[in-house]
């Protein structure tokens, strides 16, 4: 069987494509940034095109060459994208309709893609409490908006053409490469791994992280299936203040340098508690401890650095 990756080479693609390869899948990979992930060592189990997705050619072109039975969605633009609403518009919205009905037009039924914890928006609007799928979405960024749009255009073609689309929420991926995106959470561990000093305004501001490896699993686990019970999954992670996380930094690494210029933080914090019981009890995932992730993102990094591992 064949997966289509839209976006592949990214942050989470070049994750998941090795783990649809273990799966025994071709994986063909279509990115406007081919050379951004190096697959070889899989040979022809995996093959790279460059194409935009913004261009309906170039996708309908993809999905006609790869023949997939599935396609999986990652290609974005990371950031708030606000200084160019029309680019990222085109990129975001014109990008996933273009999934979408490419995928339709040519008979491809099963496809998945990502929203964003940004859905939900502030946590003060739901008080102390985990917030599950079905809840009231309040997230107004232009990133947020644009992912409550993509769950909207996947609920018209699930209605409108019986398509099988499912939509996974990732909250604050993290990572030892990840430079897109939220990034405070993790220069809080990348850069002390690297012997850096790193400050930041608030050590009481709320985060949700959760490992890219963990997010990659999810993708594939939800992009095999044919079809899933639900439309759309919350990714769920380890809810956690800047100022906690920078104390598990500091048990590896006891020298760290993490500055904050104030305490609080928390009352500005997004969505950081949660409901990830669909995903976790349909695709039987779970994630490991904290600590073990912090300590592999802080080792990555120091492999890469020359510097010595810690334990
Ligand atoms: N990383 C996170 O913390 C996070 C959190 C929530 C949701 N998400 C979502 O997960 C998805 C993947 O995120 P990521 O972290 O891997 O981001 P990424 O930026 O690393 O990957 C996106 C990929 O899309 C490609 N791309 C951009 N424009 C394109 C175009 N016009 N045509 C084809 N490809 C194009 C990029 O080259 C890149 O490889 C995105 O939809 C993102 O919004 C990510």
């Amino acid at each position: 069987m064949t997966t289509l990756v839209l976006g592949g080479t990214g942050f989470i693609g070049k994750r998941a494509v090795p783990r649809l390869v273990q799966r025994g899948e071709k994986v063909v990979v279509m990115d406007i940034n081919p050379g951004a992930a190096d697959f070889s060592e899989f040979g022809d189990q995996v093959q790279v095109t460059r194409g935009d997705i913004m261009q309906f050619q170039d996708v309908v072109t993809a999905i006609l060459n790869a023949k997939p039975d599935r396609i999986m969605n990652l290609a974005y633009l990371l950031g708030s994208g606000d200084d160019t609403p029309h680019f990222t518009m085109k990129l975001n919205i014109l990008g996933m309709d273009n999934c979408f009905e490419a995928a339709r037009i040519c008979g491809v039924n099963r496809v998945t893609y990502a929203s964003s914890i940004a859905v939900s928006g502030q946590q003060s609007n739901f008080g102390d409490r985990a917030i599950n799928e079905d809840d009231p979405m309040h997230g107004t960024s232009q990133y947020a908006m644009h992912k409550r749009f993509n769950e909207f255009q996947a609920q018209q073609f699930n209605e409108v053409y019986g398509m099988s689309i499912t939509g996974i929420r990732p909250a604050n991926v993290t990572g030892p490469d990840k430079v897109r995106g939220s990034t405070d959470h993790v220069r809080c561990v990348t850069q002390p791994a690297a012997g850096e000093p790193v400050s930041f305004p608030k050590a009481g501001l709320m985060r949700l992280p959760v490992h890219v490896d963990d997010i990659a699993e999810a993708f594939v686990r939800v992009t095999m299936v044919d079809k899933s019970a639900y439309p759309i999954y919350n990714s769920g992670g380890y809810p956690i203040s800047l100022g906690d996380l920078a104390g598990i930094v500091k048990k590896f690494l006891p020298e760290a340098e993490i500055n904050f210029a104030s305490q609080g933080g928390k009352e500005d914090s997004g969505n950081y508690l949660t409901d990830n019981n669909r995903l976790l009890g349909e695709f039987e995932l779970e994630y490991p401890p904290i600590e073990q992730r912090i300590l592999q993102i802080i080792n990555d990094v120091r492999r890469d650095e020359g510097l010595p591992l810690v334990s």
